[in-house]
């Protein structure tokens, strides 16, 4: 088998991570035995936005499109362009117009990972975040009335459409039902928000009924984002709208130590565009340019990217020797954020070279 992969680096700690990212995958196709074709597109705030007033170029979308996916960095270079203008230009760009609907982040307590939660040791936080990416409460249905007034009036919709709600809940529900534990929950807040949540809620409800094996609750968002701190070994696959899925994926991923760990893939299910893989955390200028980055958040983009494209065995590889490597704890291997004195090559080379076909 052949991928063709657009790759994206983007700014700061991208341009340091993305190699290693990309050193795993080397190593993954070389061991299971498929071709990775790799393109490289320059669209950085720091040089493509530099020379051109813009994060992409006009043909942006056809040239990705025929590609069968997209591993990112990170985008942002404030002192070159403001973040909501990187963020607009480039990467929700590419989550609206190739209708990666699901927003996927595993939330795992790895060994060698210092988690901020007390008494809870690798094995107990292990579940999968899944957020609906493109309607919900991120619309652009509202406006601004009597502006500069006393009687100025702000009003922003919440859109849900069946398609919408049940496609996400669709995926959500496969997933329940392909892991061990069967057992989805639903981010809700039927109480308050009484029109949207309680049709969500309903939607959740009429799925259910094809999926008799799995188990559903559903929480408030607000209780729902102390259990995560509180209990996380309650959850397996959570499933929420935009604007709660947007919280519980920063939330969740914070619950279990260093944002340089975290994965994330934004997901066209129905494989009629691209899906996106990458990392959690941004660009980093704060430790940009010092190869102190932790590569693992990209590496395990990239072993989610293996899953999507069909290659599972790969994929498991990957994930096991970073889990390896990082549970070795290796000081002198590792990066400054988990402990140790290493480098992103150092700890990126290790991780490469533990990745092995059974
Ligand atoms: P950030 O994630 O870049 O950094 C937050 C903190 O975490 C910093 O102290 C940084 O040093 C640390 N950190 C991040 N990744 C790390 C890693 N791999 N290893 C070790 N430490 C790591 O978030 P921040 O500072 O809010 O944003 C910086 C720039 O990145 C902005 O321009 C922002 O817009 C952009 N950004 C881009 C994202 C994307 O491309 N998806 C996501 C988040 C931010
Ligand atoms: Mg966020």
């Amino acid at each position: 088998n052949s991928y063709r992969i657009a790759v994206i680096a983007g700014d700061g700690i991208g341009t340091e991570v993305m190699p290693e990212g990309l050193r795993a995958l080397q190593a993954a196709s070389e061991a299971f035995g498929f071709e990775l074709d790799t393109t490289e597109f320059d669209w950085s705030s720091a040089n493509y936005y530099s020379r051109h007033g813009q994060m992409l170029p006009d043909d942006w979308f056809d040239t990705l499109r025929t590609f069968d996916a997209i591993f990112f960095g990170a985008v942002g270079w404030p002192d070159v362009v403001p973040d909501h203008v990187s963020l607009w230009g480039s990467l929700l760009q590419f989550r609206r117009h190739f209708d990666q609907y699901v927003n996927l982040r595993p939330v795992k307590l790895l060994a060698g990972v210092p988690s901020p939660l007390a008494g809870r040791a690798p094995g107990d936080i292990d579940f999968l975040v899944v957020r609906e990416n493109t309607e919900g409460e991120y619309s652009s249905v509202g406006g601004i009335m009597f502006e500069g007034t006393e009687r100025e009036t702000v009003i922003q919709e919440t859109v849900m459409t069946r398609t919408g709600v049940d496609r996400v809940l669709r995926y959500a529900f496969e997933l329940a039902q392909s892991r061990e534990a069967k057992h989805l929950t639903s981010a809700t807040k039927s109480n308050g928000i009484a029109i949207t949540m309680p049709y969500w809620d309903g939607r959740v409800a009429a799925m259910a009924a094809d999926y008799p094996d799995v188990r559903v609750d559903k929480f408030h968002i607000d209780i729902l984002t102390a259990n995560f701190v509180m209990h996380p070994d309650w959850f397996d696959v959570v499933v929420a709208s935009n604007l709660f899925g947007d919280i519980l994926s920063d939330l969740g991923p914070a619950c279990t130590g260093t944002i340089g760990v975290a994965p994330s893939a934004n997901i066209n299910p129905d494989r009629r565009f691209p899906s996106l893989f990458e990392p959690v955390h941004g660009s980093a200028p704060d430790i940009a340019g010092r190869g102190i980055a932790n590569p693992v958040g990209q590496i395990w983009c990239g072993a989610m990217m293996l899953d999507h494209l069909g290659e599972h065995a790969a994929a498991a590889a990957v994930q096991d020797a970073f889990e390896a490597v990082l549970a070795r704890g290796d000081s002198s291997v590792v990066t400054p954020d988990v402990g140790g004195s290493g480098t992103t090559q150092t700890l990126g080379q290790a991780i490469a070279a533990a990745i092995a076909a059974p």
